[in-house]
C-alpha cells in the first residue's frame, strides 16, 4: 500500500507548517494537567476498549493515546498493546499507569500523520479523542488502515460540532487567529458525511453511534475554573488572550455556553457531552 508523506499528498497540501503545528499541539497537550483531564473520560476509554474487542492474542494499536485511557483497560482485557503519541510528558504517565495495573503497554513517541509502523501490524486500532487533533484528517485516516490487518477493526471516537465540547472548541477557535482553509476543525471527525469521505474508496464497512459523557462538578464556575487550570487548549487560548485584554470576553462566552448546556437546576454543573464513534471494519 502506498505510504502518503508529509505534504505532499492527494488534495491536502497545505499552506500551513504542518510540523510547526504539531509542535503547537504538543505544548498544547504538556500545558495543563491533562492526565487529571482524562479522568473525567474514562469511561469512553474503557468503551472503545471494549468496542474494539480487546482480548488475548490480538495486536492492538491506540493513537494519540494520552495517558493511557484506552491502552490500559485494553491490557488489562489481554490485548498486546502499542500506544503512540506525539507528547512525551503524556506517555510517561501511561507508562507509570501500566507499571502500577501491572500490564506492559508498549509506547511509541510518534505521529499519527507517520506511524511508524509496517503496513497491516495489528488487528486492531484505536483512537479516542485523538487522532482528530491530527491536521491533515485524510492523510491520518490512511495511517490507521494502512496499519490495520485484513478483517481488523479501526474504532475512532471524536466530540461532535454540536455537542458540549465541540461548541467549546468553536468557541475558543472564534478567538484565534483564523486558520487556513485546508485545516479542518478536529470536530470535523466528529460528522459522518466527514468521515464517510475520509473511509471513501477503502473497502472500509463503516457503522456510527452517537454516545454522550457525563461531566459533573459543583457548579458552573467551579467547572470553568478547572478548565482554567486544566485543559491544554483552555491554558493556551488563556495565554494568548490574556496580553491583548481579550481573554474575558471568551471567558464570558464560555462561561453562557457552559451555563447554557447546564442540565443541573441545584446549582451544580451536569452536561451530557456528545461524541460519534465510528468503526471501521477492515475487508479479510
Ligand atoms: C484529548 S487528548 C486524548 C488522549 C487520550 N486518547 C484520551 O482518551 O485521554 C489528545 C491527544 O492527542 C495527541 N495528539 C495530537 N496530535 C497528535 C498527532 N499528530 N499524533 C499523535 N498524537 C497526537 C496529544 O498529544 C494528546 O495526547
Amino acid at each position: 500500500m502506498q505510504r502518503w508523506a508529509n505534504d505532499d499528498c492527494k488534495g491536502e497540501r497545505m499552506s500551513i507548517d504542518v510540523t510547526g503545528f504539531k509542535e503547537g499541539q504538543k505544548a498544547m497537550w504538556t500545558a495543563g494537567d491533562y492526565p487529571e483531564v482524562a479522568r473525567r473520560i474514562e469511561t469512553v476509554g474503557e468503551y472503545v476498549a471494549e468496542r474494539a474487542g480487546a482480548a488475548p492474542g490480538l495486536d492492538m494499536l491506540d493513537v494519540a493515546t494520552g495517558s493511557g485511557n484506552v491502552a490500559l483497560p485494553a491490557a488489562l482485557d489481554g490485548a498486546k498493546v502499542t500506544g503512540l503519541d506525539l507528547t512525551p510528558k503524556l506517555l510517561d504517565v501511561a507508562r507509570a499507569r501500566s507499571r502500577d495495573a501491572g500490564v506492559e503497554i508498549e509506547l511509541v513517541e510518534g505521529d499519527a500523520e507517520d506511524l511508524p509502523f509496517a503496513d497491516a501490524s495489528f488487528d486492531r486500532v484505536t483512537s479516542c479523542f485523538g487522532v482528530m487533533f491530527a491536521p491533515r484528517h485524510g492523510v491520518a485516516a490512511r495511517e490507521l488502515i494502512r496499519v490495520t490487518r485484513p478483517g481488523g477493526r479501526i474504532v475512532v471516537t471524536a466530540w461532535t460540532p454540536d455537542g458540549f465540547v465541540g461548541r467549546n472548541f468553536q468557541s475558543v477557535a472564534s478567538y484565534m487567529p483564523t486558520p487556513p482553509p485546508e485545516l479542518k476543525p478536529p470536530v470535523m471527525w466528529g460528522s459522518e458525511d466527514h468521515v464517510r469521505g475520509l473511509f471513501e474508496g477503502t473497502g472500509a464497512e463503516l457503522s456510527f453511534e452517537r454516545r454522550t459523557v457525563t461531566f459533573a462538578g459543583e457548579s458552573v464556575e467551579g467547572w470553568l475554573a478547572e478548565d482554567e487550570r486544566m485543559l491544554g487548549p483552555a491554558v493556551m487560548a488563556r495565554a494568548a488572550l490574556e496580553s491583548q485584554g481579550r481573554y474575558e470576553d471568551l471567558r464570558r462566552d464560555m462561561l453562557a455556553l457552559y451555563e447554557d448546556c447546564n442540565e443541573a437546576d441545584d446549582g451544580s454543573f451536569r452536561v451530557e457531552s456528545e461524541y460519534l464513534v465510528t468503526v471501521a471494519e477492515i475487508p479479510a
